[in-house]
């Protein structure tokens, strides 16, 4: 008996090592998954992904712009992102001579290996100019050379790679819900937003802004051409306010309520960070005192009447860390 239960455990044996070994050889994910599994560079050659169909894109109206911009490109290109980075920036800007602006577009294009697209800063009337120029935005549905574009706001933060976003199912326009705002009225979130570059779309878009009211901005007509029709991306993990960190209301956030707030959670799991935290303004312009005064309080448990000050921590570390990549990718100082 034990022979024979020794010989049929040998060939369950050999039958699995040959299961597997011919598996291992015929399933062509493997390779795709050794594709994924290298993000780090361009030169895979086994990568199976033309990542030149897709762009992360931003738009650049101003010289403030311009450093949050090559921020936000740094720090694509140091989470290994693998799509074109492209620039849209101010024609009028140089590339030749010594300005702060050709300094550092020079260092986005040899640095960050960002693309360059010269572009006619887009206003339309409106008494704030920085929302006056946000049409601009709207450009990137002209970059048809690519198939899928990211184009995120870049008075942001972006936590962890967002490439996986190239993949999602195709529409022409997705956004996450402006959270923040409650769900009642479906309003998007033009922060991150994902979209198909299309001639028939753009013009559609244009013509938008020419009948657009003087209150109206980017967001507002994002949202009246496609509030019903978008596809609308979780707004966890994609867009976060760092608002969220001082408020005591998070029901919005969390969504399902099937966690209950935890800011080390949420903070962890977040892709894409907006700087939000109105009347303080965005951190380029808020003096470092009055970022001192807008920090959170810390608050007490009341179970244990312990003190706790993640919030805090977490919130004035993330202005701290824009200021200091500002000083290193920029040479500016708040
Ligand atoms: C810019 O600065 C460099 C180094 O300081 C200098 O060699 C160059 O001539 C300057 N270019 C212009 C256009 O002023
Ligand atoms: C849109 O793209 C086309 C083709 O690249 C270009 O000729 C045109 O000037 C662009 N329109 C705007 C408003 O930038
Ligand atoms: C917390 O503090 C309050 C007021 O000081 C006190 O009445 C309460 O017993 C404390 N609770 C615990 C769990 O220590």
């Amino acid at each position: 008996m034990v022979q024979y239960r020794r010989f049929y455990l040998i060939a369950i044996f050999v039958f699995l090592a040959m299961l597997f070994l011919l598996t291992k050889s015929l399933l062509p994910g493997r390779r795709l998954m050794g594709g994924f599994r290298k993000m780090g560079g361009h030169s895979d050659r086994q990568d199976p992904i033309d990542w030149s169909r897709f762009a992360y894109v931003q738009y650049v109206t101003n010289l403030p712009y311009l450093c949050n911009s090559v921020m936000l490109f740094e720090a694509l290109h140091r989470l290994g992102c693998m799509p074109d980075r492209l620039m849209m920036y101010p024609d009028h800007f140089s590339l030749e001579d010594n300005s702060t602006e050709a300094i550092l577009l020079r260092k986005a294009r040899d640095e960050y290996k960002v693309i360059l697209k010269p572009i006619e800063v887009q206003r339309r009337g409106g008494n704030d100019p920085t929302w006056a120029e946000s049409y601009t935005k709207l450009l990137a549905f002209n970059q048809t050379d690519y198939q899928r574009i990211l184009h995120l706001d870049s008075d942001s933060t972006v936590l962890q790679n967002l490439d996986e976003l190239f993949f999602i199912e195709p529409a022409f326009v997705a956004m996450p819900r402006a959270y923040w705002l409650g769900f009642q009225d479906r309003i998007l979130s033009s922060q991150l937003l994902l979209l198909q570059p299309n001639k028939h779309e753009f013009d559609r878009v244009m013509k938008a802004t020419s009948g657009a009211g003087g209150d109206d901005y980017d967001m507002d007509l994002l949202n009246n051409l496609y509030k019903d029709n978008a596809l609308v991306l979780p707004h966890r993990p994609y867009d976060l306010l760092t608002g969220e960190f001082r408020g005591e209301e998070h029901s919005k956030y969390i969504g399902d309520g099937s966690k209950s707030w935890d800011p080390d959670y949420f903070y962890k799991e977040c892709k894409f960070l907006h700087f939000s935290d109105w009347p303080l303004p965005k951190p380029w312009i808020a003096t470092k005192h009055a970022v001192d005064e807008a920090k959170p309080p810390c608050r007490t448990d009341p179970k244990t009447n312990q003190t706790l000050c993640r919030e805090q921590e977490i919130w004035v570390d993330a202005y701290a860390d824009y200021r200091r990549r500002r000083k290193e990718v920029c040479d500016m100082i708040v």
